[in-house]
């Protein structure tokens, strides 16, 4: 699908100026106006060309998927006949298990909704644990999974040659492995258990670590707890220096302040969340999916 306009909301418009230009389509703005009860008035370009893309990450996610249930059909009613939604960060993509009885399998539900109010969707690095493919949880849509492991590889060679690229768990083996192998970088993963929200356990794999230049490497970091317990543990283990270099920076609260107080030296993101860290663009990833879609 080659789109003929970019919708975006200001709080990305940064990202959003970029794709269009990569895109070489025009970019407009859909506003909102918060009444005072907390409800959302959307106001979009009143004449929608046939193929629009539209940008709507989901970090911070719930006002967020308001927004899009609200801006997808009302894009249609203005004239968009195929709606690509671009959506750098998809949330929800983690509680992919009950576990616990009656406990909602959100990846799956959030994902369908979605499936159910755009043709198209174009993401970087979701977090896909169990199942192989969005198509999974998409039914009817084309969806497409990006990885900034490569780009993210990148940037730390030419900062950290000789680094070492270690997985805080085993699910990111993906992206270790893909950067590793892009760049020339040893990789290994850890092991993590997770006790809490902001209480994990890592355990780190059988590498010399002593006097190794490590990069953490990771899809999504929120608490930073498991970046910081990987950064400690590689720390006492003698690590020359830790990085950390990861695809979503969601950083919540004082999760960055944390990283540092743990020995962190550098930390680096792309800007599919914008973020002060955010240092690895997105956009040229995204323009070219979605010209080959
Ligand atoms: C889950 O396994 C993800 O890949 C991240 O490791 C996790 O979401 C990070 O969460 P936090 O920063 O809260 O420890």
């Amino acid at each position: 699908m080659t789109p003929q306009l970019l919708l975006a909301f200001d709080d990305e418009w940064p990202l959003a100026e970029a794709l269009a230009t990569a895109l070489a389509v025009p970019l407009k703005p859909i506003t909102r106006h918060r009444f005072p009860d907390g409800e959302l008035k959307l106001t979009l370009p009143p004449a929608l060309p046939e193929r629009v893309a539209l940008l709507r990450g989901l970090h911070q996610p719930n006002d967020k998927l308001v927004e899009l249930l609200i801006s997808a059909p009302a894009a249609r009613e203005l004239g968009a006949r195929e709606l690509l939604l671009v959506c750098p960060y998809l949330a929800y993509m983690r509680q992919d298990i009950a576990f616990s009885p009656g406990e909602a399998v959100s990846q799956r539900h959030i994902a369908g909704l979605l499936a159910r109010v755009v043709d198209a969707l174009v993401t970087i690095d979701p977090h896909l644990h169990r199942i192989a493919s969005l198509d999974e949880v998409m039914p009817g849509c084309r969806a497409r999974a990006l990885t900034a492991a490569g780009a993210l590889g990148g940037w730390v060679s030419q900062r950290v040659p000789d680094a070492l690229l270690l997985g805080p768990d085993e699910e990111a083996l993906q992206w270790v492995a893909e950067a590793g192998r892009a760049h020339g970088l040893d990789h290994a993963v850890c092991h993590k258990q997770r006790q809490g929200d902001r209480q994990v356990t890592i355990a780190l794999p059988a590498v010399p670590i002593a006097g190794r230049r490590v990069v953490l490497m990771d899809d999504v970091a929120s608490t930073g707890r498991t970046l910081v317990e990987a950064a400690t543990a590689c720390l006492q283990a003698g690590a020359a220096s830790v990085d950390v270099a990861v695809t979503h920076a969601l950083f919540v609260g004082d999760a960055l302040a944390h990283l540092r107080g743990c020995g962190v030296r550098e930390v680096w993101s792309t800007d599919a969340v914008p973020h002060a860290t955010a240092v690895v663009p997105v956009a040229p990833l995204l323009a070219d999916a979605i010209a080959s879609l």
